[in-house]
């Protein structure tokens, strides 16, 4: 039998069983690959919804770069969803180099997408491959945004707001707290990466479609100021966000100083460690899945230049559906070879954004953009 073509690794978690059903739904047969076969067996029969039409088969794979990169020979595109991917991303991204597969994943983190881009994105290039980190709601979604504001040329300064209502899952509290912890946030200033002030706080924000001032924090910095760092038109990238529910925002700075203190001085493996499992006090359970009445998204852009001003807002739900959704298609538009780029990338700019957009509006995953311009 010839080999599945994409490979889902961590496919028995949360956002790589919804990566699992969108592939099913533009008829692409995968490998659900992961860490214990009968977790993947039992995720794909209970949590993926018509997968008896589904053209797929289970991996068991040791996390090294020896195992992954034999299963993914012959493959040609790893969607990637074992996070914090600053923690078990190298493995995945080496073994992909080495079996010449596209590399995507859904990141968020700001550190991990430096290190790609320093790292590997050249020899991503050569080898004719994309490595495309965080193709996610967050941070695709606002990046969309963005973009759909940057059409209007003279436009050189981004200021972006991403808000989510749910729950995290359990890897995305541990990769929070994880890169809350042990990373440092910056924003674009005048094309420099400058670093946000580490114990300023909680923001106060004025998003829209609400009248209640919402809390946000830098997010680690998130993915935009590290994607539009080489984009010609683009200075300055400030982005704040969070979740709707303010007792959680409320919560974050503390059980990150606290997380701080507990930690200090240890090495680098027993800190992930002690930060894991504050994270599992905190998360241990599997979300329920989405329900697009409470789980909403709104990704905000202002952009501005000395002469002209452009404002837009997503209206969106069901983020981690969003997510496993925009990596299907990102394994779409790769195994038609309709990328736009090859090497280090962000979703809008491998595969562009009115397409992204596209895609998102036709699986009724987000509203028609309210985009405002005066110029
Ligand atoms: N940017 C965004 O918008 C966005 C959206 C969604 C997700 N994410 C990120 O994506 C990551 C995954 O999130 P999730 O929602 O799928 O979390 P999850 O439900 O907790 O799933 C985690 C997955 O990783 C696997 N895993 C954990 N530790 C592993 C290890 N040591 N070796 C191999 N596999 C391991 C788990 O396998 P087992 O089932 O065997 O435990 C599971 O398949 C997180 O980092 C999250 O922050 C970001």
């Amino acid at each position: 039998m010839s080999k599945k073509p994409v490979v889902v690794y961590g496919a028995s978690g949360y956002t790589g069983r919804l990566v699992c059903e969108y592939l099913r739904e533009y008829n692409i047969p995968f490998i659900a690959a992961g860490r214990s076969r009968e977790r993947l067996d039992a995720s794909m029969k209970s949590n993926v919804a018509g997968i008896e039409t589904a053209d797929y088969e289970i991996a068991e794979v040791a996390h090294n770069v020896d195992a992954l990169t034999k299963l993914f020979q012959g493959a040609s595109v790893v969607l990637n969803t074992v996070g914090p991917f600053s923690k078990f991303g190298p493995e995945v991204v080496q073994a992909c180099l080495a079996a010449k597969c596209h590399y995507t994943d859904t990141t968020g983190e700001q550190d991990w997408l430096i290190l790609l881009d320093n790292e590997y994105g050249a020899r991503f290039a050569a080898a004719g491959l994309l490595l495309a980190p965080g193709i996610a709601q967050m941070y695709t979604t606002g990046e969309i945004a963005a973009q759909l504001c940057l059409d209007t040329p003279g436009l050189d300064t981004l200021d972006i707001a991403v808000f989510w209502g749910g729950s995290p899952t359990i890897a995305s509290t541990q990769t929070i707290l994880v890169n809350a912890a042990t990373s440092k946030a910056y924003h674009l200033q005048q094309r420099q990466l400058v670093e946000w002030q580490a114990d300023a706080g909680l923001y106060q924000l004025a998003i829209p479609g609400q009248h209640e001032m919402a809390l946000a924090l830098p997010w680690g910095g998130t993915s935009h100021p590290i994607w539009f760092r080489r984009d010609p038109r683009v200075a300055n990238v400030k982005v704040l966000g969070g979740v709707f529910n303010k007792p959680l925002m409320l919560g974050v700075p503390k059980i990150v100083e606290a997380a701080l203190k507990a930690t200090e001085g240890m090495n680098s493996d027993d800190r992930y460690a002690a930060l894991a499992q504050t994270a599992a006090g905190v998360m241990n359970t599997m979300p329920p899945r989405e329900n697009p009445r409470i789980n909403k998204s709104v990704d905000s852009v202002h952009a501005q230049g000395p002469l002209g001003r452009a404002h837009c807002v997503i209206y969106g739900n069901s983020n981690y559906k969003q997510t496993g959704l925009l990596q299907a298609y990102a394994a779409q538009a790769l195994l038609q070879g309709a990328q736009k780029k090859v090497g280090f990338a962000s979703g809008c700019q491998a595969f562009g954004h009115h397409e992204l957009l596209g895609v998102l509006r036709s699986f009724g995953l987000v509203q028609k953009p309210v985009l405002t311009v005066h110029d």
